[in-house]
C-alpha cells in the first residue's frame, strides 16, 4: 500500500515536471520569437546593423546583425560646424554613427558578445531603455541621439523582456564600440 502511494507520487510528480518544462520552453521560444518580430518591425537595425551600400541605397549587413559601428571602420572627416549648428545631423553611410550638436555617437552592439551586451542583465537592458542609461547602469550618463529610448520607454516589461531573449539568442559578434565624441568647440 506503502509502496503503491510512493509509486503514485513518483509517477505524478513525473507527469507533472515534463508538461511544466515543456511549457517554460515553448514560452522561452516564443518569446524569442516576439523579440524577433518587434526588433523587426521597430527596425533596431536601422541604426544597430552595418550596412553595405548600393546604387539603391544602404542595404543590412547580415553577417554583422546589429553588432552597431563598425569599430574597424575609420570615421573619417566630417564637417563639425554643420554638425554642431545643429541645423543638420550627419549620418555615417551605413547610418551606425551621427554627429550633431551632441558630438558623435556610435550604435552599440546588441549581440551577445562581451563587447556587445553578452554580460547585461535583463535590469540593465530594461534601465537603458525605460531610464536612457549608458550600460543600463543607474549612475551611468544618459543616452545620446538618435537612439530613440524616449519612444521604448513605452514599451511593456513583456516586450522589453522578449527584445532581450531575442537578442541573447543571436550570433555573438565581437565588437567594441568606439566611445562617443564630446561636440567640438
Ligand atoms: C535611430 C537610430 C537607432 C534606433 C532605431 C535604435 N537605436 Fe539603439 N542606439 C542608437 C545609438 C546611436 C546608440 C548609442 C547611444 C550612446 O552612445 O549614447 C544606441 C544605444 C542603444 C543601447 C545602449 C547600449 C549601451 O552600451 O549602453 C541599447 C540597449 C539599444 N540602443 C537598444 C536598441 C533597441 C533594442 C532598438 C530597437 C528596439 C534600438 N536600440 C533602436 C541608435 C538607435
Amino acid at each position: 500500500m506503502y509502496l503503491a502511494a510512493l509509486g503514485m507520487s513518483v509517477a505524478f510528480v513525473a507527469c507533472k515536471s515534463t508538461p511544466e518544462k515543456q511549457t517554460a520552453e515553448v514560452s522561452k521560444q516564443e518569446k524569442i520569437k516576439r523579440g524577433e518580430y518587434l526588433v523587426t518591425t521597430i527596425g533596431c537595425g536601422d541604426c544597430h546593423t552595418p550596412k553595405k551600400m548600393t546604387p539603391q541605397g544602404p542595404v543590412p549587413d547580415m553577417e554583422r546583425y546589429l553588432s552597431g559601428y563598425n569599430a574597424d571602420n575609420p570615421l573619417g572627416e566630417y564637417d563639425t560646424t554643420i554638425a554642431k549648428s545643429g541645423r543638420w545631423v550627419l549620418f555615417a553611410g551605413d547610418l551606425t554613427a551621427a554627429a550633431g550638436p551632441w558630438g558623435v555617437s556610435f550604435a552599440a552592439n546588441l549581440t551577445p558578445d562581451g563587447t556587445g551586451i553578452g554580460n547585461w542583465s535583463l535590469d540593465n537592458f530594461r534601465r537603458a531603455l525605460r531610464e536612457g542609461k549608458y550600460k543600463g547602469i543607474a549612475s551611468s550618463r544618459p543616452l545620446l541621439p538618435p537612439m530613440p529610448w524616449q519612444n521604448f520607454a513605452h514599451l511593456n516589461d513583456e516586450d522589453i523582456e522578449s527584445i532581450y531573449d531575442y537578442l541573447q539568442s543571436i550570433k555573438p559578434i565581437k565588437n567594441l564600440v568606439p566611445q562617443a565624441i564630446p561636440p567640438k568647440m
